[in-house]
């Protein structure tokens, strides 16, 4: 497997804070990796730099062997970068369709030129995670759970190759987190890679084919997860005390 994802010593600071610090990973091909760490690690800082919404201060992010750590949020969408945000925003007055159908017009490649064509990948891709029931209702009168998966459906009508997934089942009883699991899986099973934040240790431990911890803005472990679960050092910064 090649590397489709490389991140390179990459450091991000506010102000006096050093939120992510002198981080580096890869991610390979068809990989499922997982991100884990407590509140306030530097996850969604880390991603952030990945899908370009947030600049590295320091360090550099290379796609598909090309560096693209200055290249703007709108660009790495078309290159196959999309993901999630951790917290949603959906367009209120639009209908659950047309939400999703942005997220097509702005996606890989430069996105679908044609409204009447976003549309049908964007009704593809409520199917794929099973929203499709929704499609006509306003995005606002969603319940929690199905805003989750209107982030994952916005993001796939990206048509990405590399999906960010920043706490997608955060909030989920367990039997919606092993429906979001089937889905996160079934995105793979096509060829996309992905790269998901989560809590859950028992939904990543199953999902993730390797996994990265973040502590204080620094990776701590990096590997396949039971190796990296019983890390003493990660027990010892995140699993042995309570998440924040
Ligand atoms: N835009 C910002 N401005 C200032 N500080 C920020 C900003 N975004 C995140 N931080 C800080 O950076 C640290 C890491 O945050 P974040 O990446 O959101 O962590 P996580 O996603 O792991 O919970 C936290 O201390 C947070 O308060
Ligand atoms: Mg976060």
């Amino acid at each position: 497997m090649s590397n489709l994802l490389e991140v390179d010593h990459v450091t991000r600071r506010f102000a006096g804070l050093l939120a992510v610090n002198d981080v580096s990973f890869t991610l390979r091909q068809g990989e499922i990796l997982g991100l884990i760490g407590p509140n306030g690690a530097g996850k969604t800082t880390l991603i952030s730099m990945v899908s370009g919404t947030l600049a590295p201060t320091e360090g550099d992010v290379r796609f598909e062997g090309r560096s693209i750590a200055h290249v703007p949020a709108f660009r790495r969408a078309h290159l196959g970068i999309g993901r999630t945000f951790q917290i949603m925003q959906p367009f209120p007055g639009l209908s659950v369709l047309d939400n999703v159908a942005i997220g097509a017009l702005f996606g890989h490649g430069g996105g679908e030129r044609k409204l009447g064509r976003a549309r049908e990948q964007a009704r593809e891709a409520l199917e794929f995670v099973g929203l499709e029931k929704f499609a006509d209702q306003r995005a606002d009168a969603l319940g929690g759970p199905s805003r989750k998966r209107l982030e994952l459906a916005k993001a796939l009508a990206m048509k990405p190759k590399l999906l960010l997934c920043d706490e997608v089942m955060a909030g989920l009883n367990h039997v919606e987190i092993d429906e979001v699991i089937a889905v996160i899986r079934k995105v793979r099973d096509e060829g996309i890679s992905v790269l998901v934040i989560e809590h859950v240790i028992k939904a990543i431990k199953s999902l993730s084919d390797r996994l990265l911890v973040l502590h204080h803005g620094e990776k701590i472990a990096d590997g396949a997860p039971d190796a990296v679960l019983s890390d003493p050092t990660v027990v010892q910064a995140y699993l042995g005390r309570k998440r924040a």
